[in-house]
């Protein structure tokens, strides 16, 4: 069998996969979020990465090892952040803080030294109302009176052993 015929088959199926890697990713307003974006380690001098938000506004630029803020879209002004230091584990995530609903939508990292394109939806969902909070702890009080109270049920049973 002549094996380099399967050479563009797998080119092929590398790509398929490479195309399809979409991440979800859910956050809160006012909270933050990371972005996820890995590639095996690529030297920190070379590393280009373009995020850009619905396919056009600049997120960040990262261009041979050097964040480039110029051209970043102002409804990401001071919320952005890379960590240099993850590079050489292939991570370059970003952070984005101050999360707002109108930051819901699709973010792609693009890797254009390897032609990557990577892809992660990000949905800002109100942050609970503080009410949950109390909620949760009048539970956990009911519990435990529930726990006393079985205790108070049960003792007398105790004494008449
Ligand atoms: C990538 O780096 C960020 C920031 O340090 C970290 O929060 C995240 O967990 C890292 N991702 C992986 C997969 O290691």
């Amino acid at each position: 069998m002549d094996r380099r015929c399967w050479l563009p088959v797998c080119v092929i199926l590398l790509m398929a996969l490479q195309d399809s890697s979409q991440e979800r990713v859910e956050g809160f307003t006012r909270g933050k979020v990371i972005l996820p974006c890995r590639y095996n380690a690529m030297p920190a001098k070379e590393v280009t990465i373009f995020w850009r938000y619905k396919d056009d506004r600049n997120v960040y630029n990262i261009v041979s090892g050097k964040s480039d803020l110029t051209d970043q879209d102002r409804q990401f002004r001071d919320r952005t952040r890379i960590f240099p230091e993850e590079w050489a584990n292939g991570n370059f995530s970003l952070l984005l803080t101050d999360l707002k609903d109108s930051d819901s939508g699709s973010y792609s990292c693009f890797i254009p030294r390897v032609n990557i394109l990577h892809q992660v939806e990000l949905s800002v969902q109100e942050k609970p109302t503080p009410e949950v909070g109390p909620k949760s702890s009048s539970m956990s009080i009911k519990g435990q009176n529930l726990i006393l109270f079985l205790f108070l049920l049960l003792s007398p049973d105790l004494h008449f052993l």
